[in-house]
């Protein structure tokens, strides 16, 4: 080994070697970061008020998935004033614990719909999701009237409720024999209406109106 030839020479002189432990070095950091969200994940308790979803609640989150919705809407309310003033209170993590997936985000083609529950009639709901030009004449949303067709599968709902207790939310024997009947000859329509009009209402944590803003944060 030639003089002064050291470990730092070997690493810098061969692009491979180097290349390798960079992608251990990176990875360290990276894990350094992001483990500690995942612990800290499972340790968000839902605030007073938050429940699991209703079947008939359920079955429409599931819709709002399934087409898309969630492309152009987020779910999520930021601690600034322009946003507080506009929808409401910010959005608190304690709220989405029974949303799996949740819905935050921050692609805002439309409005954001956190906290949209109740700020119009069922009737308008209804209309909108059918036609949306005919309430909102600017509006590049598509319409959904389809949806009033389907009918939503009651095996299919109890089924659902059944797996998210296996992965914790507190459903009862008593709230799984009950789903099918709750969602038996209603429409897809109708759920993601329900679902819609509860957003932010059905789930508002009591604790919401007097949360403390993240550190940092400017309500
Ligand atoms: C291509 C983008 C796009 C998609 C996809 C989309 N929307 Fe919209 N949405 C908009 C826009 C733009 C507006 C604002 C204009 C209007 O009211 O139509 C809006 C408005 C809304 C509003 C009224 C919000 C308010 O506060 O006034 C609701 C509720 C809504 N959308 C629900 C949905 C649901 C449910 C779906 C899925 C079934 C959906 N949207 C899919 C773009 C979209």
């Amino acid at each position: 080994m030639a003089r002064g030839y050291t470990y730092f020479e070997a690493v810098e002189k061969h692009a491979g070697l180097l290349g390798i432990l960079i992608a251990i070095m990176v990875s360290i950091g990276g894990l350094a970061e992001i483990t500690p969200l995942f612990m800290e994940a499972h340790k968000v308790k839902p605030a007073d008020g938050v429940k699991p979803y209703d079947p008939l609640r359920l079955a429409g989150k599931d819709i709002y998935v399934r087409e898309g919705c969630y492309l152009c809407h987020s779910q999520m309310i930021r601690a600034l004033r322009a946003e507080t003033q506009r929808y409401g209170h910010y959005s608190i993590a304690s709220e989405s614990v029974y949303d799996r997936p949740f819905q935050w985000g921050s692609k805002r083609t439309g409005p954001d719909l956190a906290r949209v529950g109740g700020k119009y009639s069922d009737e308008w709901q209804l209309l909108h999701l059918t036609t949306p030009r005919a309430v909102a004449p600017d509006s590049n949303m598509p319409g959904y009237p389809w949806l009033a067709q389907a009918q939503l599968d009651p095996d299919e709902i109890t089924q659902k409720l059944r797996v998210l207790r296996l992965l914790g939310d507190p459903y009862t024997d008593a709230d799984i024999a009950a789903a099918a009947d709750a969602v038996k000859g209603r429409t897809e329509m109708q759920a993601l209406i329900a679902y819609l009009q509860g957003l932010g209402i059905a789930n508002e944590p009591q604790a919401a109106a007097t949360a403390t803003p993240a550190e940092g944060a400017t309500p």
